[in-house]
């Protein structure tokens, strides 16, 4: 199928690159030049494992091409809409400024009979907002939200855990379901959960999800805080209650709390809707997963200030971690980057490194310094903060750590590493909710 993709960001250009891995002929669309010549040479313009490979690949059998000119989109039978919902400046609302630009742009080169279909993260009733919009050409549409996780998002494209299509009702609807169960035709098994709903349920089901991941991680980082005062393990009390099938283990690794493109912005924007349609009330919690979640950056700052006796001035910190999780160079709302920037606000002589989200830290944070390599930021330092659970991170050696450093204590602000052999080696170790 002919396939056009509005919007190269991190999910659009993984959703041009899966499509065509899975055979269809895309054309991926971008206002950013830069991003698309990057992307034409089959280069990736971020880090995510697998994207390149299968860049190259599509490159090669002349599936996948990129464009600046929303033109080219003519001629595809259905169109995805992947740009992006940022949160609207000194506000919780999500900015729907590039979502309406991008279907507007589109709406001249639609032919009668196309299906447009919204991937992007928006506020419940935009869809049906839309749908009245590329109607207006003899177009239809459907909500297709993508759960994808950075990291691993070609295999949850590829081969998806579950589907959701908000469609129209009656004949349009059953329609949009046929081109899209074509399109996906290869990524999905026999027993690939698919779930056939309108554009409000399917619109909800994607912020749902990231309110209840947002949830489940502050509701264990809550329990932290309790473990702090009462002398109890967190990592002990998740294993435990995470036995239970109906609670699940995943998702309750205590630490310096969530961040990246999604779930701080999507809970906020989910209030922000919610208060609009008068049910504020209905996830007023989400204000509490906020700052629940934005107190344990501030614990972890406070712990390395505390370690070094109040006195960060002139006090060498390693800061191990910049991204906002491992396997990833994203640092947008990134916990890790912002204990660095406050740490080296209260004075301490911060050596920053991460082995892939240096370049993107930089860039928003110039005044902050970064180690060529985890050795060199370890170097002489006074106190170790591990806060992106990176694998290299987690094998440290804490004998051969102890050679490096100046002191020996280590800050885990994602309980990563091994209290029992860290300790061993002599270290005063702090995790996080844990004695
Ligand atoms: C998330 C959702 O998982 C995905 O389904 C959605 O499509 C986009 O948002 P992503 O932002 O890639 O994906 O990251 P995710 O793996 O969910 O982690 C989010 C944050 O939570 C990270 O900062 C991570 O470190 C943190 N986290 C996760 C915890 O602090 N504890 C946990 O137990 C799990």
């Amino acid at each position: 199928m002919k396939i056009s993709v509005i919007g190269c960001g991190y999910l659009g250009a993984v959703h041009a690159a899966s499509m065509a891995e899975l055979g269809h002929e895309v054309v991926g669309i971008d206002v950013d030049a830069a991003k698309i010549e990057m992307l034409s040479a089959g280069r990736a313009p971020f880090y995510e494992p697998g994207l390149p490979e299968i860049l190259t690949s599509a490159r090669e059998s002349g599936r996948l091409t990129f464009s600046t000119d929303m033109a080219d989109a003519a001629g595809a039978a259905v169109h995805f809409i992947a740009v992006g919902t940022p949160q609207k400046k000194g506000e919780y609302a999500a900015d729907l400024t590039y979502v309406n630009g991008a279907v507007d742009a589109l709406i001249p080169f639609l032919a009668e009979g196309d299906l447009v279909v919204g991937k992007s993260t928006v506020p419940v009733g935009t869809a049906a907002d839309l749908a009245a919009r590329v109607e207006t050409v003899g177009a239809s549409l459907a909500w297709n939200p993508e759960f994808l996780r950075e990291g691993f998002a070609v295999q949850d494209t590829i081969s998806p855990d579950r589907l959701v299509y908000g469609v129209a009702a009656g004949e349009p609807g059953q329609r949009a379901k046929a081109q899209l169960d074509e399109i996906y035709a290869k990524a999905l098994s026999e027993d690939t959960p698919l779930v056939v709903t309108d554009y409000a349920t399917a619109e909800l089901v994607k912020v749902a999800a990231n309110a209840f991941l947002a949830t489940k991680i502050s509701f264990i980082n809550a329990m932290a805080e309790i473990a702090e005062v009462s002398g109890a393990d967190v990592t002990q009390l998740a294993d435990a209650i995470g036995h239970d099938a109906r609670i699940g283990r995943r998702f309750l690794n205590a630490g310096v709390g969530f961040g990246g493109g999604c779930l701080p912005k999507d809970i906020r924007a989910f209030s922000a809707r919610a208060e609009e349609l008068g049910r504020g009330e209905s996830v007023a919690f989400l204000k509490e997963v906020d700052a629940i979640n934005l107190r344990r950056r501030q614990r972890v700052v406070d712990l390395v200030i505390e370690t070094l006796g109040g006195q960060p001035f002139q006090k060498k910190v390693a800061v191990l971690g910049l991204a906002f999780k491992p396997d990833s160079d994203d640092v947008r709302d990134s916990p890790a980057l912002d204990v660095a920037v406050q740490l080296h606000g209260r004075g301490a002589d911060v050596l920053a490194y991460d082995p892939e989200a240096m370049a993107n830290s930089a860039r928003l944070h110039p005044q902050l310094n970064f180690a060529e390599s985890v050795d060199a930021a370890l170097q002489d330092a006074d106190v170790v903060v591990v806060v992106t659970e990176w694998k290299e991170f987690r094998a440290l050696d804490p004998v051969r750590v102890a050679e490096l450093t100046r002191g020996k204590i280590v800050v885990d602000g994602r309980n990563c590493l091994d209290a029992v052999a860290w300790r061993a080696a002599g270290w005063t170790y702090k995790g996080m909710g844990r004695p």
